[in-house]
């Protein structure tokens, strides 16, 4: 089995790639070589399986250098995150979009020349659903993203969805929650601020929320978001919906409800640290979830933390 991950150097593709490199795929399946791209690559894990290919996907020699042996499979990771990518959306487009048409087009070659077709993973994100979400969000919710990365993510999605019909791969696009907890970087990340909350209030620090503490969100820890990552590149294609994205299952969850459960996993005062300074815009992006159903998901195996201390655990890698 070769695969590869694009984005391995980010804060997802990190983890991926130990998982991937420990644990191999769901059901035993080994690992014979991973090959892994991103602008530049980390050289602290040492593995024969590994083949690192720095690069730009933007550069089709990128992509030729990926390809250069069959792929039984790929998770497609890289990306200009939302805040990036409203601000400099032919930069957006040039990633988001045109590099994943790339992606499909060489997977569509590699069919041609007689190779299997691969299993494509793609990380979507929940911002196709936009500002306005209705009461409950389900599978029948219809995508309506407001922001250039959504929209990409969608135009992405279809594109995914169309290749699997024409037999050219066979995607799974999973839409991503926030995911918990980032490393204290600029990333271009406007949900930046829930992993900040989670790290600080963690360590007994208090910290200033950009919500209210009734703002209702909704995200996965790390390794949650790593498990799901993992079955998808197994699942049974006969248990996906023919549009080939799913809305993963997802903790919903006040600012205040996380606040006491940092409290309970860590024994620390988090709720009266807390300053609430709510940011409308903030709020209205990230504050406003309504309780979700992800039926198709849970039918295909896909799971969620289960309850906010463990999503809390979990994000701190406490267990
Ligand atoms: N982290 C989240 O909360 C979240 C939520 C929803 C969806 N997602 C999606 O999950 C995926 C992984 O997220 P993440 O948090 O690890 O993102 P990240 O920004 O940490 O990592 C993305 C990686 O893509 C690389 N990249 C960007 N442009 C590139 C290019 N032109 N050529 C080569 N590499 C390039 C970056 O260098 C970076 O290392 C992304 O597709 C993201 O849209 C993430």
């Amino acid at each position: 089995m070769r695969w590869l991950v694009t984005g391995a150097n980010g804060f997802v593709g990190r983890a991926l790639v130990r998982r991937l490199l420990s644990q191999g795929l769901p059901g035993g399946r080994a690992l014979t070589q991973l090959a892994v791209t991103d602008f530049a690559l980390d050289d602290d894990v040492a593995d024969p399986r590994l083949l690192r290919l720095p690069g730009d996907l933007t550069q089709s020699a990128t992509w030729a250098d990926a390809f250069a042996a069959p792929l039984d499979g790929l998770f497609h990771l890289a990306s200009v995150p939302g805040g990036t990518a409203e601000a400099q959306p032919a930069l957006a487009r040039a990633v988001n979009l045109d590099a994943t048409q790339a992606l499909l087009d060489q997977c569509r070659a590699q069919v041609e020349r007689g190779g299997v077709a691969p299993r494509l993973v793609f990380a979507s994100t929940i911002a196709v659903y936009g500002a306005a979400l209705p009461p409950e969000v389900n599978d029948h919710t219809p995508a309506a993203p407001h922001m250039v990365y959504g929209a990409h993510k969608l135009m992405a999605e279809i594109a995914v969805a169309h290749a699997s019909r024409r037999g050219w791969l066979d995607g799974v696009s999973l839409r991503l929650p926030g995911v918990l907890v980032r490393p204290p970087a600029p990333t271009g990340q406007l949900s930046a601020f829930m992993s900040d909350f989670i790290r600080e209030l963690a360590q007994g620090r208090s910290f200033e929320c950009p919500t209210s503490p009734g703002a209702t969100t909704w995200a996965s820890s790390l390794p949650g978001v790593v498990d799901n990552l993992l079955h998808a590149a197994v699942v049974d294609a006969a248990r996906l919906p023919p549009s080939r994205s799913l809305l993963l299952p997802t903790l919903r969850f006040s600012m205040a409800e996380l606040a006491e459960a940092i409290a309970r996993v860590c024994a620390v005062p988090a709720p009266a640290r807390v300053r609430w300074s709510p940011d409308e815009r903030i709020e209205a992006l990230f504050g406003r979830f309504p309780p979700l159903r992800t039926d198709a998901a849970e039918r295909a195996g896909f799971v969620s933390d289960g309850d906010g201390e463990t999503l809390v655990r979990r994000s701190l890698a406490l267990s």
